[in-house]
């Protein structure tokens, strides 16, 4: 067995995508399973906390890292071929998921379009479920392989066995059959449709729809206005430190949204199936007057409110002091609490 290259006090500035400067105490690169066994072998790896890095696109780093960073890099991405009425597609965890989707569409295997650009990489897509452009990734996954982190021992899971919600998996719950800080991905596959269809309906591509007069656009149409769309609503992380959405668009039930309406009537909202309605986090941040606002050198970037920025040097404190200040407006004004998306370590 190979031996394992720990890094200590290895900075993680250029391994979270808000740019947050922490230090993690001992860091091992991922680049195949045999790496993860290697470092399981190191009995002060192995018997100690974890804690599993893709991308760095989802996570608020608030002072040193204590649990050994596992850093994966896995690679490679490959076509497996047909199942019933879908393409096969794997790729390694390590991938960026940008450039997977990219990838797709060069092999003419539409599917995942709506999704480009979002930040990260493949082995994180499954954990927080991503989405963006109404679809989701637990849409298109067919299964994957990972590594529980106490016996070394790989296993795979499918669609359902991820148990996946909104911007929810497993891979986020702890306790019971949670699968928090216990399992490391290393492949992914996705199940693409022979038959494609495109998946349309959100006021964003709608627009763009109505724009161009392009009224059945091709899976390359929908991959460019959304990567237009992101550009120019979302800052560039290699630009403005930040990890996306900062919050997850809150559920109320029908009578809650009745009576918030009543008071707010320009409120966003989206029936749910099942009489639930979704609101839009960004636009209750916005009515409370945070967009551009900053506390100390962390922002609520101009352009959407749902998206906290580093303007330069902020720490995860700071980041977390003007999350903490947005809930308290919010519930206040609404009587709604907003629950971060990001990993906050
Ligand atoms: N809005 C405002 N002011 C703002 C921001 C938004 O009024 O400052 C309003 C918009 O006008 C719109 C509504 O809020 O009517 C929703 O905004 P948008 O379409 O930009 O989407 P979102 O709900 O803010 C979600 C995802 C994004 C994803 C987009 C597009 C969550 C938490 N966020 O954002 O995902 O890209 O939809 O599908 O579900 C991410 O998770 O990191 C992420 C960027």
């Amino acid at each position: 067995m190979c031996p394992v290259s720990i890094e200590r006090n290895a900075p993680l500035h250029a391994l979270n995508t808000f740019g947050i400067a922490a230090r993690a105490a001992r860091l091992v690169r991922i680049s195949s399973e045999a790496d993860v066994r290697a470092a399981l072998a190191v009995p002060d790896i192995r018997y100690a906390p974890k804690f599993v890095l893709g991308g760095g696109s989802n996570l608020v780093l608030t002072g040193q890292v204590l649990p050994t960073v596992f850093k994966v890099e896995i690679a490679g991405m490959r076509v497996l071929g047909t199942e019933g009425d879908a393409t096969l597609v794997e790729a390694g965890a390590g991938v960026r998921w940008h450039d997977f989707v990219h990838w797709t569409l060069q092999q003419c295997l539409p599917g995942l379009e709506n999704m480009a650009l979002i930040p990260g990489t493949v082995g994180a897509a499954p954990v927080q479920n991503i989405g963006a452009y109404g679809m989701e990734a637990a849409e298109r996954l067919h299964s994957l392989d990972a590594i529980d982190l106490r016996s070394g021992k790989l296993f795979t899971l499918t669609a359902a066995g991820c148990a996946f919600g909104y911007r929810d998996s497993i891979f986020k719950r702890s306790g019971g059959m949670g699968l928090a800080g216990r399992a490391l991905i290393t492949r992914v596959r996705f199940a693409l449709p022979r038959r494609w269809r495109p998946r349309l309906g959100y006021l964003d591509l709608e627009k763009r729809m109505e724009a161009t007069g392009c009224r059945s656009p091709s899976a390359q149409q929908i991959f460019d206005w959304v990567v237009d769309i992101r550009r120019n609503k979302l800052p560039d992380p290699a630009q403005l430190g930040n990890a996306g959405s900062f919050f997850k668009n809150p559920s109320v039930s029908a009578e809650q949204c009745r009576d918030i309406i009543a008071r707010e009537p320009q409120l966003v909202h989206y029936p749910m199936p099942g009489g639930s309605y979704k609101l839009a986090a960004g636009w209750l941040i916005d009515a409370c007057g945070w967009r551009g606002k900053r506390i100390g050198r962390a922002g609520v970037y101009e352009r959407q409110a749902l998206v906290l920025v580093n303007l330069g040097g902020a720490s995860g404190g700071e980041v977390m002091t003007l999350a903490k200040a947005i809930q308290t407006s919010v519930y206040e004004r609404f009587g709604i609490r907003l629950e971060p998306e990001p990993v906050v370590l």
